[in-house]
């Protein structure tokens, strides 16, 4: 697997610059954008971009309402109707779930016509855009049909960020805390030198987190050793995810995996107990606990649907020091209980 080619910081009126010969080249150019951000973006972006006048514009739910069968559908037939070709380009303007939907409309339609990703947030910046993955939902299962299709190339351009609720900021910056926890202790020593969280003061280390999900993809492209060090946080953090938006009390992606990396922190054998409480101390401030944590016997029927656990047992990424972590450990289910207790459910 390739790494794909990346411009980073680009500025608006640049946007397109590195893949002018692609769209000189393509029989046709497609541009499919969520309703959302196409209201708040696509006039400056057409503006200030002329060679994408002639692009079609597909527009698409917001968020992942997007990643549904109907959609994939309605974008293949408009594919169709046009006869586009296996020369056609797409360009996916958006948050995960847009690159998700559009990586695998890409991938599938004429056996794979040639993508370019550009994200509109951080998590798609740092994380969703990169690394090959692409799915929909399908019977309410999360990413249950997809495929792995690197896009062609990926834009950076940070100023979309402005009009990023904090929420989905916070969402994003949970997995760049990721990547310092599972591979780089400088980078996590700079996160702990922060005075503030927001997009001006993020958006000098995202580079090095596109290095290193891409450094990991590149190894392991798919998923069968280091790849799964990814998943730090994600084991309880998709528990808890699932369990508040069937409450239709939903909490974000990234405050799920925060809660969650507290609690693989904690069930970290290897961890000395001082790191322990640093990460715990920084990972509280920004993300606390809910006032309300769902009792371990609610999240069980989460927790069994795990991908990562085999066989019946619980399997977690640990970390064994700050900036370096082991996969596929595995923790008895009575440990993983005690654990959670302790870490949420003390007062
Ligand atoms: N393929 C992967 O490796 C991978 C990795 C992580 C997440 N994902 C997927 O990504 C999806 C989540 O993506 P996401 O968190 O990027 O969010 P998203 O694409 O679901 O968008 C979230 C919301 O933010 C809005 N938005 C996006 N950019 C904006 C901007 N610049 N200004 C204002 N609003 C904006 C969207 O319209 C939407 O309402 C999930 O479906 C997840 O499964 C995939
Ligand atoms: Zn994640």
């Amino acid at each position: 697997m390739d790494h794909p080619n990346i411009s980073w910081e680009v500025e608006l009126e640049n946007l397109f610059d590195s893949i002018q010969e692609e769209i000189d080249q393509a029989s046709s150019t497609y541009i499919i954008i969520d309703e959302k951000i196409s209201q708040i973006w696509l006039n400056d972006v057409l503006e200030q971009c002329p060679q994408l006048a002639k692009a079609n514009i597909i527009e698409i739910p917001e968020g992942e309402a997007c990643k549904e069968w109907e959609i994939l559908h309605h974008i293949w037939e408009q594919w169709i109707e046009d006869k586009a070709d296996r020369q056609a380009l797409l360009i996916n303007i958006g948050g995960g779930s847009t690159t998700d939907l559009g990586g695998l409309a890409a991938a599938l339609y004429k056996r794979g016509i040639g993508f370019v990703n550009v994200p509109t947030t951080l998590t798609g910046m740092v994380d969703a855009a990169i690394g090959g993955k692409t799915a929909i939902n399908f019977h309410h299962i999360k990413n249950s049909i997809g495929t792995f299709q690197d896009a062609d190339q990926l834009i950076v351009c940070p100023v979309f960020l402005e009009s990023l609720p904090e929420e989905e900021l916070l969402s994003g910056f949970a997995e760049m805390i990721k990547h310092s926890l599972i591979a780089d202790a400088s980078l996590w020593e700079a996160y702990n030198d922060l005075e503030e969280i927001n997009a001006a003061t993020i958006v000098p280390f995202i580079k090095r987190n596109i290095q290193i999900k891409n450094h990991i993809v590149f190894e392991d492209p798919f998923e069968e050793n280091i790849r799964k060090q990814l998943n730090f946080g994600h084991t309880l953090g998709h528990a808890l995810e699932s369990y508040w938006l069937e409450k239709q009390t939903p909490l974000s992606h990234g405050y799920c995996v925060a809660l969650g990396m507290k609690y693989a922190t904690a069930l970290s054998v290897q961890l000395d107990t001082e790191a322990k409480t640093e990460i715990t101390a920084f990972l509280d401030e920004i993300f606390p606990n809910p006032e309300q944590m769902p009792e371990w016997n609610d999240l069980l029927i989460y927790l069994n649907q795990d991908k990562k656990n085999q066989k019946g047992s619980l399997k977690f990424t640990l970390l064994t020091s700050i900036g370096h972590a082991v996969h596929d450990q595995s923790v008895d289910w009575e440990e993983a209980q005690n654990c959670y207790n302790r870490c949420f459910q003390s007062n």
